[in-house]
């Protein structure tokens, strides 16, 4: 367990929902937080916020389906901050469509959002984070991390596509003292993206996402000696449990 305070996270859709609650949580820990979102407006809104709160938080307005702004985002967020102990892949984008209904372009759309930025945003802390002897990496996986779903056919192979990626960068981080898990939500939760698509029955249980923070406060922590290589699954009560898929 490595100590926030004063340490470093970057966390990609940071302006709302479950993002903006894992910030504002590790802003609470005292930690320094690049935030980035396509949603400048509300990005400023939220920064303003944890500013007041004492925080010290970057907010970057990005669109993270751009490799080129991408890379100029956390290079922005690198020179700033330096190394950070943590990066958060949270930021996604979920239009249900069939495979008769979706074009190439809004594929690699949402593609790009999920898999592209993950390379990218890993690839850029990959070195700084071995220099400063291990770091935590998290990407937001999902159900359709896993099983498929009806019209997800870009969402549910971009969030397979992650949880790919982190097995092998567990492997390989493991020798650099890099942590590097998926995480889902435990439970369902209030958010933009869920009053989109869940159900009007679904949404009678839904849960601030506010309450899943504490896994990602653990999983911030982490390094390849303890957590990594976990699909963490993030439960209202604060707790989380995780399956191991090396
Ligand atoms: N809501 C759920 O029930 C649910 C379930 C399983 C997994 N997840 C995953 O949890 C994560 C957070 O979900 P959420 O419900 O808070 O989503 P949300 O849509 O409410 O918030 C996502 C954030 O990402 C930002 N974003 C979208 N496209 C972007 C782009 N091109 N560039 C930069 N930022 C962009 C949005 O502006 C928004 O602030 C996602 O990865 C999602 O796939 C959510």
């Amino acid at each position: 367990m490595n100590s926030l305070p004063g340490q470093t996270a970057i966390i990609t859709g940071a302006a709302q929902g479950l993002g903006y609650a894992i910030a504002k949580a590790y802003v609470n820990e005292g930690m320094r937080v690049a935030m980035m979102d396509i949603r400048g407006d509300l990005l400023a809104q939220a920064a303003g916020e944890f500013t007041r709160m004492g925080g010290d938080v970057l907010p970057i307005t990005v669109d993270l389906s751009d490799a080129a702004g991408t890379q100029s985002a956390i290079d922005a967020a690198l020179a700033h901050y330096g190394a950070p102990r943590a990066l958060i892949h949270n930021a996604a984008l979920l239009i249900t469509r069939s495979m008769l209904e979706i074009t190439l372009e809004q594929w690699q759309k949402e593609i790009n959002i999920i898999l592209q930025a993950a390379f990218i945003l890993s690839k850029a802390v990959w070195q700084p984070m071995i220099d400063a002897g291990g770091g935590s990496i998290v990407y937001l996986s999902s159900g359709s991390g896993y099983k498929g779903f009806i019209e997800e056919v870009a969402y549910n192979p971009g969030k397979h596509g992650i949880e790919g990626l982190m097995k092998c960068l567990a492997l390989e981080g493991a020798p650099f003292n890099i942590a590097v898990n998926c995480a889902t939500p435990g439970a369902p939760i209030n958010t933009p993206m869920s009053d989109s698509n869940y159900t009007e029955e679904q949404k009678r249980h839904w849960v601030d996402p506010a309450l899943l923070t504490p896994a990602f406060v653990h999983l911030a922590s982490q390094d390849a000696s303890g957590l990594t290589g976990h699909r963490v699954a993030a439960r209202a009560s604060g707790s989380w449990d995780a399956i191991d898929l090396l």
